[in-house]
């Protein structure tokens, strides 16, 4: 770390206090925070505990009220559609307040829970925003799950409402979503007193009456009733309170529901759009991510918002849309002057337009800086991406329980020099540790578990959604003092971290997020199968993939000609088409620690051909036999 960045991060050390209540100047409060930190608060502390706020005023009042209701707020392209949209901070404002007056009139009030099960459209974000506005709390559920990943995220946010749109539209099919939502509200437990849709015009549905609502109607009804003069004011809510439930995958098919509260998110959303971002307001920003994600939360929606900046909502893929030069379109034709997406989006323009032909087509003059994240940026990925755009490719490390970089290229302070493969640094709010087995830290340069010493940073999960123990016990309980990111990796001498992969369950797949576990619970119902594995499999393409191996019972030849296909429906039922499960693998054996543990790293090494050493536990080696003749085939 050098200069102006040194000097930032260790005052950030040195005067947390002094440091955060600075940053938090640049919010609005109702109540303005006296303290920045309160650690006998909550599981580890608390940010901002004595703050009151509204982060929906943040994101659009404020910037109206200072006189840029013209500025654009959002644009919507969508390739998928041809529909291309500008949408003025007056006007979302507007479309803003109608949702919040529909939903309280629908009984919707502070704390209750609201599913956002919705594409790529604006209509997402006005939704998260009109919570945001009467205090509701938002659960955006990806569209790429199954209606049984829906169900379960309903029981266990327990939803008064459920807002929804008729279909989404992927390249090759449509995705109704209404008949998934009917589904996962028959499944599941708990019931939303009522729904309401969007209908769009690909593919309308039907609706149920007494309780699904039409979007359209509502939005008509309730803008006159705005435009006539009622107002919905932003209810004022504790920097503590929750803003949104995000369901991210764990080592188990119970998702973990991160909480994200209103204070402390808006001061360090707001921090990491200028300092690592480069994104000061008017400018626009363009992160082509799914709201789903937490990169479409922190990015497409509330940090460009909490800017005063523009933000991009596209609804479509890096490549066939119609085609590799998209991104660039969209940049030229919308002046970005970022872009942000996972590493595998640009190995799939890579891969179609390997002499980015498509570049020089457009006028990149405003375009800075493009970010990677959600998964490992690979060394030859970046240096295609430097040459053929000619802008720095900057890599940075967070998750869904963080919201914002743990580790990155603070551009907007000071670009740092660029090591391929390292998303650099720690940010302001951060200390990492890396550490070994007995939580002492190891030296730079030897892998280890990438700890963050407690307290974590403001904008990062409080705790699980009613599941204080849980986030005890995932995060908390291995090394004590230190936040578990179970990933991998090592830091150089100056300070680099190296991210090398996750220490669980967890695989990412196209930058998507999924559990092994989940996926392995879901194999062993198959009644032929005694026992399975699913493994990440390492993928040109998509980084990794699911491969699941599976022992089977005594069983009749027509059921093992169909198990691959049976298997593979299940997952894709069950999880959802994005789990991208797509191989089974019949094996006599799975290998085995003598004590029964299965050996997926090793059946990792053999399937990514990579050296392994057998492990000197191993229960039966003629399994790893077993597994090596079973992928030659
Ligand atoms: N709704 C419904 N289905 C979805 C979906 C959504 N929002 N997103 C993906 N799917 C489906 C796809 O249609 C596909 O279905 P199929 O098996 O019927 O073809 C399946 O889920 C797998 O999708 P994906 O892994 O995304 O592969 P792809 O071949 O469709 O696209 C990329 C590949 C690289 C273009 C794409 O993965 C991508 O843009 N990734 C960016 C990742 C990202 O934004 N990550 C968020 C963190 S930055
Ligand atoms: P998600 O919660 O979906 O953002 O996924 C978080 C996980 O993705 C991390 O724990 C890492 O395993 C991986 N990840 C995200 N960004 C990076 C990165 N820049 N480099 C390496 N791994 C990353």
């Amino acid at each position: 770390m050098t200069g102006r960045y040194r000097g930032v991060y260790e005052r950030s050390r040195s005067d947390r206090e002094g440091f955060w209540l600075e940053q938090a100047e640049a919010i609005d409060w109702f109540e303005k925070p006296t303290k920045a930190f309160d650690e006998t608060l909550g599981v580890y502390g608390r940010w901002f505990p004595d703050a009151i706020c509204n982060t929906c005023h943040n994101a659009i009042d404020r910037h109206v009220e200072a006189g840029h209701g013209e500025r654009a707020a959002v644009i919507y392209d969508s390739p998928v559609t041809g529909a291309k949209r500008t949408i003025s901070y007056s006007n979302l404002l507007r479309d803003v307040k109608a949702l919040a007056a529909a939903m309280s009139d629908l009984g919707v009030e502070k704390g209750d829970r609201v599913i956002v099960y919705m594409p790529m459209i604006p209509e997402t974000l006005t939704s998260m925003l009109a919570c945001a506005r009467i205090g509701a709390i938002h659960s955006v559920v990806f569209g790429g799950f199954a209606a049984n990943e829906l169900a379960k995220r309903i029981d266990d946010a327990e939803p008064k409402l459920i807002l929804s749109a008729s279909c989404g539209i992927e390249p090759t099919r449509k995705v109704e979503y209404k008949p998934l939502m009917d589904k996962a509200i028959e499944l599941a437990t708990s019931k939303p007193e009522a729904t309401i849709v969007l209908q769009r015009p690909e593919l309308p549905c039907e609706l149920m009456d007494g309780r699904d609502y039409d979007w359209d109607s509502l939005r008509e009804r309730y803008r006159a009733e705005i435009e006539g003069g009622r107002d919905v004011p932003c209810e004022r809510v504790k920097a503590t309170d929750p803003l949104y439930i995000l369901y991210t995958s764990g080592t188990t098919g119970k998702p973990k529901g991160v909480v994200r509260d209103n204070g402390g998110h808006m001061v360090a959303l707001h921090w990491s759009m200028g300092a690592i971002y480069g994104i000061e307001e008017g400018d626009v920003s363009f992160t082509a991510s799914d709201f789903g994600w937490i990169v479409g939360h922190s990015y497409i929606c509330y940090g460009p918002l909490l800017k005063g900046a523009t933000t991009i909502v596209f609804e479509g893929k890096p490549v066939g849309t119609p085609n590799a030069g998209t991104f660039w379109r969209i940049i030229a034709e919308h002046g970005a002057k970022t872009l942000f997406t996972a590493p595998t989006a640009i190995r799939g323009v890579r891969k179609e337009d390997p002499d980015g032909e498509f570049i020089g087509q457009y006028d990149l003059s405003k375009f800075e800086a493009l970010y990677l994240a959600g998964e490992r940026a690979d060394p030859e990925t970046i240096k295609w991406a430097e040459a053929k755009l000619d802008r720095p490719v900057i890599d940075h490390w967070w998750q869904t329980e963080t919201s914002w970089t743990i580790a990155g290229n603070p551009r907007g302070i000071e670009l740092l020099p660029i090591k391929r493969g390292s998303p650099s640094v720690a940010m302001p709010g951060y200390e990492l540790a890396i550490l070994d087995e007995a939580a002492k830290e190891v030296p730079p340069g030897e892998m280890g578990a990438i700890a963050i010493k407690l307290p974590l940073a403001p904008g990062n999960l409080p705790t699980l959604w009613n599941a204080d123990e849980r986030f005890r016990e995932s995060y908390l309980a291995e090394f004590p003092g230190y936040y578990s990111t179970a990933d991998a990796g090592y830091m150089d001498e100056d300070g680099y971290l190296f991210v090398m992969g996750r220490t669980d369950d967890v695989i990412n797949v196209a930058g998507h997020r999924l559990s092994t576990g989940e996926m392995e619970e879901v194999v062993a119902k198959h009644p032929a199968v005694v026992e399975c594995a699913v493994i990440g499999m390492e993928d040109e393409m998509k980084g990794q993939i699911p491969c699941g191996f599976v022992v089977l019972k005594e069983t009749d030849q027509a059921t093992k000609d169909s198990l691959e296909a049976d298997v593979i429906r299940m997952v894709r039922d069950e999880i959802g088409p994005v789990a991208a499960f797509k191989q089974v693998v019949i094996v006599d054996k799975l290998p085995k620690t003598r004590s029964g543990k299965v050996l997926r790293r090793t059946m990792k090494a053999i399937v990514d051909r990579t050296d392994f050493d057998t492990p000197a536990t191993i229960e039966d080696a003629s399994a790893i036999e077993g597994i090596e003749r079973a992928i030659r085939l």
